[in-house]
């Protein structure tokens, strides 16, 4: 009888297990989502996964691209690069869609995501109402990720009361075995507290305890680092750019100062990024480049403004640049060149990097985090000297003597954050 009564137990702790296995699962299957979320955030404008819109419909991609596979990230990340490279397939689907949605912009997707995507693609299936119009299809869609995972939480929760009633079933029986022992006049172990026993399972199972500690604290570490970094945070994204205007060339061996280009930086929050007659200063003259890429590029300068290199005259057609911006702050996060460039004398290269000589399409250098931005407040000392703006603040400082002043120049510099850079609201609406 107690053998009997120790498998069900067994079995019981179990059957737990398990479900807390899938609970873990289900957790998964929530994870798994992300895919769906990317291909909305980023090329749900201009794809469906079922059919042609700006782009051709994604079904069957992976197929498609058989045996190119590298070349199919390279295509997201950077469609220009690899519409160059004279591939057949492209070349034939370029010939097919270049009409109708022009040439696909570059993506700020890493590897990972891309996977996500892809795999979304893969898995996707025609959602319920799949015969419904466009409209509705995309409400069906919505509707049935809700479903979806709502289904999910309803699984977590029965597995849920499933562990806890197991767990109930599993002690009762247990004290059933004990009385049954003591009845049969059984030698007891002897009755050890919860916390004794816990120890004792910790020390047996040791190897597994502290390979299972060291993983969780990994996933949480990277979990928190992810946080803090901030999504969309693209260090080192350089886009592709329609004309590839290089850095290293004009502000590096040519020597252009930053504010040529970029005056804004000198009376405005924006640096700005300069219009085309501001190229055309000097492109009137020089239209030529070093190689063939870089003269044609000269001549989508012209195509721009409507200039005529031959009648050397306007045309007035005109067809703007389309740059695409590197740096994006979240809107409820305010920044001030003028202010920091100006007022505070740092060099554009403290936070955008030797771009005169590391970049040929600008990217982005610093992280543009919140914990960037006050970390440099709180190191960053005034440039009070010589410096027109805080002359007479320096000299009220100094004359008035006044007790609380004098504690921001206790170690002779006031910092940033001293004035004031880290008031929340100095950066936020
Ligand atoms: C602004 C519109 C636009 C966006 C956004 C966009 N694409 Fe495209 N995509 C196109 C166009 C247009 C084509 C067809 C080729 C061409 O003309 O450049 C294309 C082609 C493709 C192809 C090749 C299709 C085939 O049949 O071989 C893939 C793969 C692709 N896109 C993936 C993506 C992914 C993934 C995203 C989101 C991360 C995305 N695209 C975002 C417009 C876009
Ligand atoms: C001859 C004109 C010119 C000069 C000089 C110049 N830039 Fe630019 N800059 C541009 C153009 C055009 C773009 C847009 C294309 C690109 O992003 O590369 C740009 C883009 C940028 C960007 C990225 C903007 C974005 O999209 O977020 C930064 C940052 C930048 N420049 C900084 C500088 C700095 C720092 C200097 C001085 C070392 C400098 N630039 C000198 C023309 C210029
Ligand atoms: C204290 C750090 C800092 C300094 C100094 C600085 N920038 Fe920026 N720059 C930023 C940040 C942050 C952004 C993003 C702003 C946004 O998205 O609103 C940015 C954006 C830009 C852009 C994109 C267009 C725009 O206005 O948003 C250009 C171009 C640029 N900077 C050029 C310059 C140039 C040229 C200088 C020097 C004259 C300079 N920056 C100095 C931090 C700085
Ligand atoms: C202060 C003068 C000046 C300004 C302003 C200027 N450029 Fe240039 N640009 C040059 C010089 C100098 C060259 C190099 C010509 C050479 O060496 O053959 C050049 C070359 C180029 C080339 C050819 C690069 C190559 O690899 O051959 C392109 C493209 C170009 N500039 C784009 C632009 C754009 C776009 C703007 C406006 C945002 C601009 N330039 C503004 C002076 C200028
Ligand atoms: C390289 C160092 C540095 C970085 C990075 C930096 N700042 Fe600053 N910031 C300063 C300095 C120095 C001042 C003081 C300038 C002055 O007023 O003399 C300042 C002043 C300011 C002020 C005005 C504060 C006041 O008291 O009026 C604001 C607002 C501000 N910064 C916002 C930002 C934001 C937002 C970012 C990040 C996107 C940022 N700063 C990144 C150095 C920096
Ligand atoms: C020196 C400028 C500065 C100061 C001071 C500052 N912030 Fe921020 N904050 C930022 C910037 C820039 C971002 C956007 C960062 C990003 O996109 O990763 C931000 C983002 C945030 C976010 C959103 C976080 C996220 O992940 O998007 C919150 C919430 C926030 N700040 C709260 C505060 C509070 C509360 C204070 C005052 C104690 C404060 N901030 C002071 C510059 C500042």
């Amino acid at each position: 009888m107690a053998y009997h009564l120790d498998v069900v137990i067994r079995l019981t702790k179990s059957l737990a297990l398990t479900s807390a296995m899938l609970i873990a699962l289900a957790f998964q299957g929530l994870h798994a989502q992300d895919g769906e979320k990317l291909f909305r955030q980023n090329c749900s404008s201009c794809h469906r996964v079922d059919k042609d819109m700006t782009g051709p419909a994604l079904k069957g991609v992976q197929e498609r691209w058989e045996g190119k596979e590298d070349l199919l990230y390279k295509w997201i990340k950077n469609p220009a690069a690899v519409a160059e490279m004279g591939i057949p397939y492209v070349d034939a689907m370029l010939a097919e869609w270049m009409p109708r949605g022009g040439l696909m912009n570059a993506q700020a997707v890493t590897d990972e995501e891309i996977d996500a995507i892809l795999d979304y693609i893969e898995k996707w299936e025609p959602p319920v109402a799949a015969t419904a119009d466009a409209g509705e299809t995309e409400e069906a869609v919505a509707r049935d990720e809700g479903i979806s995972s709502a289904w999910l939480y309803i699984i977590v929760f029965v597995l849920l009361i499933l562990i806890f009633s197991l767990w109930g079933v599993r002690s009762s029986l247990s004290k059933l075995q004990k009385a049954l022992a003591e009845a049969e006049g059984e030698e007891l172990a002897p009755e050890l507290s919860f916390a004794e026993k816990g120890k004792i399972w910790l020390w047996q199972n040791k190897v597994f305890v502290s390979i299972a500690g060291i993983l969780v604290l990994v996933y949480f570490v990277t979990l928190g680092w992810d946080a803090l970094m901030g999504v969309g945070v693209y260090t080192g994204y350089t886009p592709d750019q329609p004309i590839k205007f290089s850095h290293k060339l004009h502000a590096g061996e040519n020597g252009v100062a930053c504010v040529y280009c970029h005056h804004s930086a000198l009376k405005s929050k924006h640096a700005g990024i300069p219009s085309t007659n501001i190229c055309m200063n000097c492109h009137k003259a020089i239209n030529e480049g070093r190689s063939e890429e870089g003269t044609a590029d000269i001549q989508k300068i012209y195509a721009a403004v409507g200039w005529d290199p031959d009648k050397q005259a306007y045309t007035g057609e005109e067809e703007p640049i389309q740059w695409v911006k590197v740096h994006n702050l979240p809107d409820h996060a305010y920044f001030n060149h003028a202010q920091h460039y100006v007022v505070g004398q740092i060099e554009c290269q403290e936070c955008h990097g030797q771009i005169q000589e590391d970049y040929t399409v600008a990217g982005q250098y610093s992280p543009l985090t919140m914990g960037w931005c006050i970390n440099c407040h709180n190191e960053t000392a005034v440039r009070m000297d010589g410096n027109g703006y805080y002359d007479e603040v320096h000299r009220r400082l100094v004359d008035n003597n006044k007790e609380e002043l004098k504690k921001y120049l206790e170690d002779g510099t006031i910092t940033a954050r001293e004035l004031g850079g880290w008031e929340c609201s100095k950066c936020h609406y």
